[in-house]
C-alpha cells in the first residue's frame, strides 16, 4: 500500500511556525517517526507552497498512490481547485489539520475540501496523519493495491 502525505502553505516551517498552535516538531522528523510505525506501507511526502503544484502532484499520484493524507493549510479555506483535483484524481483522501480549526477564526470554519474528502481530522495535533494512515490501513482489503 502507497500512502501520500501532502501539506500545503507554510507547513514547511513546522517545529518554528507559531510553536504555541503547532508544536514544535519538525514534519520532517514526525515523518521518520511515521515511517517506524508503518514499515509495511510505503509512505511518501510531498509539501508545497504553490496551489498549483499541490494540484500537479495529486494529478500525478493517479494509478500511483492508494490513499492521500492532505493538510492544504490556509488553502482549504480557499481553493475550489484544489477541491476540484481532490474529487478528479478518484484517490481516497484524508483532510488532516494539526490545529483545531472550528475552535479558531470563523475563516477556518470553511474549508472547501472536506465534502471531496472520505473524512476529516482536526486538532489532534500531529497525531491526525497517522490515525488517517491507520484508518487507510484498515480500509486495505476495500483498497486497490
Ligand atoms: C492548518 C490550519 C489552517 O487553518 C492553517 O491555515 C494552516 C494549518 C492546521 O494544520 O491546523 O496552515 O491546516
Amino acid at each position: 500500500m502507497t500512502i501520500a502525505i501532502v501539506n500545503g502553505p507554510n507547513l514547511n516551517l513546522l517545529g518554528t511556525r507559531e510553536p504555541e498552535i503547532y508544536g514544535n516538531q519538525t514534519f520532517e522528523a514526525y515523518f521518520e517517526e511515521l515511517k517506524t510505525m508503518f514499515p509495511q506501507v510505503q509512505l511518501q511526502y510531498y509539501q508545497s507552497n504553490v496551489e498549483g503544484e499541490l494540484i500537479n502532484f495529486l494529478h500525478n499520484c493517479m494509478g500511483k498512490v492508494n490513499g492521500i493524507v492532505l493538510n492544504a493549510g490556509a488553502y482549504t479555506h480557499t481553493s475550489i481547485a484544489l477541491a476540484d483535483a481532490i474529487a478528479a484524481i478518484i484517490i481516497p483522501t484524508i483532510e488532516v489539520h494539526i490545529s483545531n480549526v472550528m475552535a479558531r477564526e470563523d475563516f477556518r470554519k470553511t474549508s472547501y475540501i472536506a465534502a471531496k474528502c472520505v473524512g476529516s481530522i482536526s486538532g489532534l495535533g500531529m497525531m491526525g496523519y497517522k490515525l488517517a494512515v491507520e484508518y487507510f490501513l484498515s480500509q486495505k482489503s476495500k483498497v486497490k493495491n
